[in-house]
């Protein structure tokens, strides 16, 4: 079985400053991994920053009559942190949906680290066990402690031995300062709480990528820094992930791309202070004026 670095990084102590352990990517510092597939002419090759581990090329999508995903061309490589905005109705969502094999599409291809989104049902359980999904509700086992949650996938799905994925299950608690409430039940938790748990209990798998579709978006206010903390630690730990958020504070700090959708369509895809600072589209300019305080 195959265990993406990004998700060894995470045992590792956390180091002083905030760029990450050794040899993980630095946000801001490798601006050639959000240039685009071998941007710089194959020198990117060696490394796996480079690597491409999403790849949806001309996917297309329709809701009967609806034309939610049109065309759209995107690759994700290993290490990058791809956050996805846009207005309501856009296909976000639809979008992270087609990459763990929930929705399937009408044409064009996605591969996941080189492999095609498979079609059995054996294959999607495989392919959704290396994407850790964390949605807007919280889906916690209700019935099982904090603990048991993020043991559960590793000893269920991955088959390792109990001793071995406490441990581990421990460590990713702790990364995500939930190690206190490891014997707690999810109705006893805040839903911020919840939220650090649901990203530890994706993390236990060992994922190669996270999607991330709206996090905190049913959070209180005062809970959203916590998960956006963690999240922001995952992002800095050189984790692959695809984030739909409204929050534009981590969309700045945490990205290495925004891609900027409307009506099923890319309209945007570029760094995070050109988005911010200086979008091209009209659409841009538009969805910013509405969700930037004046
Ligand atoms: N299962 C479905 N059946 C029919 N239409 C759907 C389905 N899922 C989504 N849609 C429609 O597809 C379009 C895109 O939806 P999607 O949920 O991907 O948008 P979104 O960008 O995530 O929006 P939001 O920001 O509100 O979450 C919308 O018009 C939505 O109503
Ligand atoms: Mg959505």
């Amino acid at each position: 079985m195959e265990h993406p670095q990004a998700g060894d990084d995470l045992l590792r102590p956390r180091p002083a400053g905030r760029g990450g352990p050794h040899g993980a990517p630095s946000r801001g510092a490798s601006p050639q991994v959000g240039g685009g597939p071998r941007a710089s002419g194959g020198t990117l090759t060696a490394t796996s920053a480079a690597r491409p581990l999403v790849v949806l090329e001309h996917v297309d999508k329709h809701f009967g009559d609806l034309h939610v995903l049109k065309d759209v061309d995107l690759t994700i490589h290993a290490g990058e942190v791809v956050v996805l905005l846009g207005p309501s109705g856009a296909g976000k969502s639809t979008l992270c949906h087609t990459v763990n094999g929930l929705t399937p599409i009408d044409s064009g291809s996605i591969t996941i680290d080189g492999r095609p989104l498979p079609t059995t049902d054996r294959g999607l359980a495989d392919l959704r066990a290396d994407l850790g999904m964390v949605f807007q509700s919280f889906n916690l086992f209700a019935d099982m402690t904090v603990l048991e949650n993020v043991m559960y996938g590793p000893v269920k799905v991955r088959r390792r031995p109990r001793a071995e994925a406490e441990e581990q299950a421990r460590h990713r608690l702790a990364r995500v300062g939930m190690l206190d409430h490891a014997d707690a039940m999810p109705a006893q938790l805040s839903g911020g709480q919840q939220q650090r748990v649901a990203i530890a209990r994706a993390l236990a798998m060992d994922p190669k990528i996270m999607l991330f579709d709206e996090p905190t978006s049913a959070l209180d206010p005062e809970m959203i820094s916590e998960v956006l903390d963690a999240m922001t630690d995952l992002a800095e730990s050189g984790m692959t992930m695809l984030v739909v958020t409204h929050e534009m504070g981590f969309a700045r700090r945490a990205a290495d791309r925004i891609v900027f959708m409307v009506d099923g369509a890319i309209v945007e895809d570029t760094d995070p202070e050109t988005f911010f600072t200086n979008p091209r589209s009209e659409r841009a300019k538009e969805f910013l004026g509405k969700i930037l305080p004046r």
